[in-house]
């Protein structure tokens, strides 16, 4: 009796320390739902539960369970639980362009996870010129997004970043959101973002078991102008030729698919060439899937298949069904194929097998992320707990990537950097000086910290006095007096003006390029009446027009900061006091006020002399840029020479018949027709000799670009072909090798699209320095 009475105790007593124990966990991670529930015996047994099973059988075992009518509710952005099977609700549509993001609909920020690390906003992230950098941003995004998972806070872990568009209008307002107007670094960036966010290797092997996250590259394809001048994407026809899709707007989509092997691609709101993207066969099934090898799926922008009706170019919300899926579009972000695709099935024009293809390809991303591998505490990812969140390593890599994507552009007389002790007193001026919001751009989630460049000026000089001179960026309510007076009265002053998402952002582009409203009038009345040359600090996405201060001898140092994220703030600050030197190089053109009068609905990116079009980007445009691409200047100076072994000739050992382009006697040899094997052994490296010649250590991006004889025939001025960022203390050298292949960076598009290699001569660029190698037969 006793020993019975003493057992029930102990089961007793271990129950409630069981249930004290399990409590806290239960309060504070309750945990995602999750099929295929080990501990439900009517599910486990499903073939589609078992994990030794390879995911595409799995989802066809699935799909075989699905009436009609399910299978299609399966295809929006909010895909329904179906409870007979054990199957939770999804929501696909999730965002993480620069950190987890609330602006989609699967995560929430309302639990124990309420902030996720705000890195800077792309496109100054893109000023680093360097891969790795993204590629540990890209994972640290995806750890973070496991952690809110893991925790409930997230309803799917398929997130529609990035937005890897040519940057191709300096007005487009989502320009921020990008790496920037070169194909070349928009692809570099897709692959090493696609792979860090999908928990991939840096070189490309694929993680282990479950993807981390699916990353989506956007917006496929051609789409960079969201509304200018009532023009709307919604509606927007972009009339693009062969010549431009193959070398400028496809390539970064490319690399993600085949290098990045990015899980999914978004068909955007506008049409090309008259057809809108999300119906275009040839877009999404025969270049995508086919021929580039898209594994995963194909989601559409949101809304976008409603106007495929809305905007008439369907007759019928079952046509546009219909014309979608039947394109090899499988998701819609919407809930307009749910509506209608049963009734386009009963019209006899979309088929069960359009259907089933599609969510096949939506099922099985779904397995892959392990969603139906039972409790998804138990996945490889599903210990990452949420103190990995906001973590001292993120907000240092965040603190980082400011610092590396800062670009000097105006350092008169060495004006920077400052010496902390010297500084008796500083004058902050200007709108963006004290907002944390302006530093984390657009497409973001609550910030782990709140910084701002005048909180963090302040931990240097003790006596900093603020003006804001401006209500907003808009400026169109200035304080002359105030800055005046402020300016006079300090040692230095430093000005924080620019942008912000009231001006551009997406829905809005610019009509203007220069800074808005009293702003330039603020900063030549603070630098008339200051004691020294004044520091002026731009916050912005796209590039402005500041000729004035570029001139003004008065205004002796510029640096643009983008939207540099959380720890921004601090990043300025370093950078100012030297703490930091500046390396940052600018990933677009800064054009003249007067390319304004240029159509942003134009998209021809090559100049056309005849008509006075002059063209786009670094590669094409005939003006005389305010700042070109690739500009950066720091605390120290720079010296390339190509190095003795880099090769001075390529010999291509073909039978093959040359061709000629109308009007120029230069041979081209079609790159299709020598092949890959010939192309493959003509891969060669070019090596460059770097110095740092000053006296401050720095990271330093190497950007090596590629020029032809001639630019005639819509060959580019020069043309990036690859970059490596290295650092070097003062007085160190290094020698950078670049690997090379004549048919992928010496080529060049036809205008029919098609890729030739010009016999002759080539030369490589590196600053000021050249390197002629010859194509030879
Ligand atoms: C968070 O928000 C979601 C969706 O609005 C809601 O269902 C959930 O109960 C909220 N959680 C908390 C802890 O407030
Ligand atoms: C050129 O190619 C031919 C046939 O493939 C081969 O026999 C020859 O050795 C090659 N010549 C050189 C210089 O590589």
């Amino acid at each position: 009796m006793g020993s019975r009475g003493e057992l029930h105790g102990l089961i007793f007593s271990s129950a409630l320390l069981l249930l004290l124990l399990a409590q806290p966990l239960l309060v504070f991670s309750a945990g995602p739902p999750f099929a295929c529930d080990p501990a439900n015996p009517s599910t486990r047994h499903f073939r589609f539960c078992q994990t030794r099973l390879p995911n595409d059988e799995r989802a066809s075992d699935l799909m075989s369970y699905l009436t009609l009518d399910e299978k299609i509710q399966q295809l929006g952005h909010v895909a329904p639980a179906i409870p007979r099977l054990g199957v939770p609700n999804y929501k696909w549509w999730s965002e993480a362009l620069h950190g987890v993001s609330g602006w989609g609909r699967g995560v929430r920020f309302n639990g124990t996870i309420t902030a996720a690390t705000s890195f800077p906003q792309v496109i100054l992230s893109a000023a680093s010129f360097n891969p790795d950098l993204w590629y540990r941003i890209g994972q640290a995004i995806g750890v973070e997004a496991r952690a809110i998972y893991n925790v409930g806070q997230a309803e799917g872990l398929t997130f529609w970043s990035p937005n890897v568009n040519i940057f191709r209008d300096p007005r487009w307002g989502r320009g921020q959101e990008t790496p920037g107007e070169d194909p070349l670094t928009a692809s570099k960036y897709a692959v090493a973002f696609v792979r860090g966010l999908q928990g991939d290797s840096p070189t490309g092997e694929r993680r282990p078991q479950q993807l981390m996250t699916s990353a989506c590259c956007k917006h496929y394809t051609a789409y960079d102008l969201d509304n200018w001048k009532g023009i709307s994407r919604f509606s927007f026809n972009a009339l693009v030729t062969a010549q431009d899709m193959e070398d400028t707007y496809q390539p970064p989509f490319k690399s993600c698919v085949q290098e990045g092997r990015g899980t999914c691609i978004m068909c955007s709101y506008n049409r090309v060439n008259g057809v809108p993207t999300c119906a275009d066969f040839n877009l999404l099934t025969l270049q995508a899937r086919n021929a580039w090898g898209l594994d995963g799926y194909i989601a559409s922008d949101c809304g976008a298949v409603d106007l495929i009706y809305g905007n008439g170019y369907a007759k019928s919300p079952e046509e546009a069904v219909a014309n979608v899926l039947k394109s090899g579009m499988d998701l819609d972000c919407s809930d307009f194929v749910q509506k209608h695709a049963g009734s386009a099935v009963r019209r006899g024009i979309l088929s069960q097998g359009d259907i089933d293809r599609a969510l096949f390809n939506a099922l099985a991303l779904r397995m892959r992320l392990g969603l139906f591998n039972g409790n998804p505490r138990k996945l490889p990812a599903g210990n990452i707990p949420p103190s990995q969140v906001c973590s001292k390593q993120h907000l240092g890599l965040a603190l980082e990537a400011a610092q590396a994507g800062i670009v000097l552009l105006k350092n008169a007389a060495n004006l920077l950097p400052l010496a902390r002790p010297k500084v008796t007193s500083l004058g902050v001026i200007g709108p963006n000086a004290d907002s944390g919001y302006v530093l984390i751009g657009n497409y973001n989630g609550p910030p782990c910290t709140a910084s701002t460049p005048l909180g963090e000026l302040k931990n240097y000089v003790a006596d900093t006095r603020f003006v804001r001179g401006c209500n907003s960026a808009a400026c169109d309510n200035a304080a002359i007096n105030a800055v005046v007076g402020l300016a006079r009265s300090v040692d230095q002053v430093v000005l924080f003006m620019g942008l912000d998402q009231d001006q551009e952002r997406e829905g809005l582009d610019r009509v203007d390029l220069v800074l808005p409203g009293s702003q330039q009038h603020i900063i030549t009345k603070a630098a008339k009446y200051a004691k020294r040359p004044v520091i002026l600090v731009l916050l912005t996405g796209g590039p402005v027009d500041i000729t004035f201060a570029k001139n003004d001898p008065r205004i002796g140092a510029i640096v643009w900061a983008g939207y540099p994220g959380e720890a921004g703030g601090l990043a300025i600050a370093q950078v100012l006091f030297g703490e930091h030197n500046p390396g940052g190089k600018l990933p677009v053109t800064w054009y003249p006020q007067e390319f304004t009068r240029v159509p942003m609905t134009d998209m021809r990116m090559r100049a056309d002399p005849a008509t006075g079009y002059p063209g786009r980007s670094y590669r094409f445009y005939t003006g005389k840029p305010i700042y070109e691409f690739g500009y950066g200047i720091s605390y120290t100076s720079y010296s390339y020479k190509f190095e003795a072994e880099a090769a001075t000739s390529i010999y291509l050992n073909t039978s093959l018949a040359p061709r000629t382009t109308a009007n120029s006697h230069i041979l081209s040899y079609d790159i299709a027709s020598l092949g890959s094997d010939t192309c493959g052994n003509l891969k060669f490296s070019a090596t460059v000799g770097v110095k740092n010649q000053g006296s401050m250590a720095g990271r330093h991006p190497v950007l090596l670009f590629s020029r032809w004889s001639s630019s005639e025939h819509g060959r580019p001025m020069k043309q990036l072909v690859d970059f490596q960022s290295v650092h070097l203390e003062a007085g160190e050298s290094t020698k950078v090798v670049f690997p090379l292949s004549p048919c992928e960076h010496l080529s060049r598009a036809m205008d029919d699209g098609t890729r030739v290699l010009d016999k002759g001569s080539h030369y490589l660029v590196v600053g000021q320095t050249e390197h002629e190698i010859r194509v030879i037969s």
